[in-house]
């Protein structure tokens, strides 16, 4: 248990205050929430999506956060479509502009996926990465064309890869030799005649990207992928089944949450330095290289993640560099982007119900959801930000914390947070969960999934109805 002695200040637009950690040696430090109330009122945190209109209301494109939750309800997720169309194009624009040869982005669809986002992805022309049969059932209920679906996931079942081979998917990555053996044996039978499946081999490139150790993808010791020695083997055994099978390339992803872009140039290095390998020892030259996704975004203020045409240019000039070294032609580029199109994108509205506070100690208010609808504070201690919604004009007065509804201790949504003077019934906003967040919602306590809204231009559409208590209990047998 840390304890912290804290004296605050508060200015004309919010308060500063120093934080002596006792257990760390009288380290200070400090803690500027104005920067804080600041970054979200003055610009950090705006991103042309979220205004303060004069009723000093929270506006997400430019819809009054308040009345969306007075209509539909709390918690309610609320997407600015503006902005995840933006950002896609940024990544494809960007891709055709830093990359000599040209290549595709591919959204991950794992971040947030709705039939209303896999309609939006394929208007906007980018590929969709699938993790599941579910998935895939979604996609291509939504309409989204096949040849353009990539199946990803570590422990594809025979029946995912049968949907996988029938509905015709433009790649499959393969992630293990057992699944590479799986899908030989089901090929014949399964696939329609003349048509040859084009894979991918997902490798691991060895590099260890700074992100939280759950979040981590690339190194040795991880569920995903192949190892080198693996991935040569698995190149002789797709190639030797030509006749049904199209090695089209590799696939790395060396994480998610990475603000450190050297991490995807040493991934870079790493498999061009492999595929110049199996090129000496096979023949075999690679047409495609996915680099997977894993750029960050800003949670909080004072988080810096690099734009993502930095982000694609860094990328597109690594892998023409090491691809330069290796003297190995240059592949065609796959991204596969999640967080960065959607998660800036999102916030989730709450209402503020029981306020607990325990004099010296902390002051607990609690929203009506929590590890329900946002489950990355709990599984990975994922920081936050929040706007009282209803008072987002006010100043900052006090310290509290966001406490969710569900019977874990472990359920605070953000610890410590500055906000004007909170009141049961008011609005809270927390920002930037716009990804993996309704993706990894649960009905944990029997608490129905929010509803989610798109909003645009003033506009908004429900494209998630919320779930009701029948929907609860749908699916069981008394
Ligand atoms: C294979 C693969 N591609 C892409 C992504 C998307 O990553 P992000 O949302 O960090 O961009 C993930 C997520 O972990 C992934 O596993």
């Amino acid at each position: 248990m840390e304890r912290y002695l804290t004296w605050g200040y508060r200015g004309l637009r919010g308060c500063l205050c120093i934080n002596i950690n006792f257990n760390k040696r009288l380290a200070v430090k400090p803690v500027w929430s104005f920067i804080v109330f600041w970054g979200v009122l003055e610009g950090v945190f705006l991103n042309g999506i979220l205004q303060v209109n004069d009723k000093q209301h929270l506006e997400i494109g430019g819809c009054d956060t308040v009345e969306l939750a007075a209509e539909f309800g709390t918690p309610l997720y609320v997407m600015d479509e503006g902005l995840i169309r933006a950002n896609c194009r940024r990544y494809r624009q960007a891709l055709q502009r830093y990359y000599r040869r040209g290549g595709k982005v591919i959204y991950a669809g794992k971040a947030f996926l709705t039939l209303a986002m896999a309609k939006l992805v394929q208007e906007e022309e980018l590929g969709l990465d699938v993790v599941s049969g579910g998935e895939l059932y979604l996609a291509l209920k939504a309409g989204f064309p096949a040849g353009d679906l990539y199946f990803h996931g570590n422990n594809k079942t025979g029946e995912e890869l049968q949907e996988a081979l029938r509905a015709g998917v433009g790649r499959i990555v393969i992630d293990s030799l057992p699944e590479l053996e799986e899908l030989l044996g089901l090929i014949r039978s399964v696939q329609p005649q003349e048509h040859k499946t084009a894979v991918l081999l997902r490798v691991k490139p060895g590099v260890e990207a700074r992100t939280h150790d759950y979040i981590q993808t690339g190194q040795d010791d991880s569920k995903f992928g192949l190892s080198f020695a693996e991935a040569k083997e698995a190149v002789r055994r797709v190639l030797a089944a030509a006749p049904f099978l199209e090695l089209k390339g590799f696939h790395c992803h060396i994480g998610s949450q990475i603000f450190e872009i050297s991490s995807f140039g040493l991934a870079a290095q790493s498999m061009l330095r492999f595929m110049a390998d199996v090129r000496a020892e096979t023949g075999y030259v690679a047409g495609e290289l996915d680099m997977g996704g894993g750029l960050g975004i800003r949670y909080q203020p004072e988080d810096k993640p690099p734009s993502i045409e930095t982000f694609v240019q860094e990328v597109a000039g690594a892998v023409e560099k090491a691809a330069g070294k290796e003297n190995y032609p240059l592949p065609e580029l796959l991204l596969e982007p999640g967080r960065s199109i959607v998660g800036e994108a999102g916030l989730t509205l709450y209402r503020i119900g029981v306020i607990k506070n325990i004099p010296g100690i902390r002051r607990y208010c609690a929203v009506d959801g929590g590890m329900m609808d946002n489950i990355r504070p709990a599984l990975y201690q994922a920081l936050y930000t929040a706007v009282l919604a209803n008072k987002a004009g006010q100043d900052p007065v006090e310290k509290v914390t966001i406490a969710g509804k569900a019977c874990e201790s472990g359920d605070l949504l953000i610890e410590d947070i500055y906000l004007p003077a909170v009141e049961k019934g008011d609005i809270l906003a927390t920002l930037s969960t716009g990804a993996y967040c309704y993706a990894l919602a649960n009905n944990y306590n029997c608490h129905p999934r929010p509803a989610v809204l798109f909003v645009r231009n003033g506009e908004r559409r429900l494209v998630v109805r919320r779930e009701t208590n029948a929907d609860l209990v749908a699916l069981q047998e008394s």
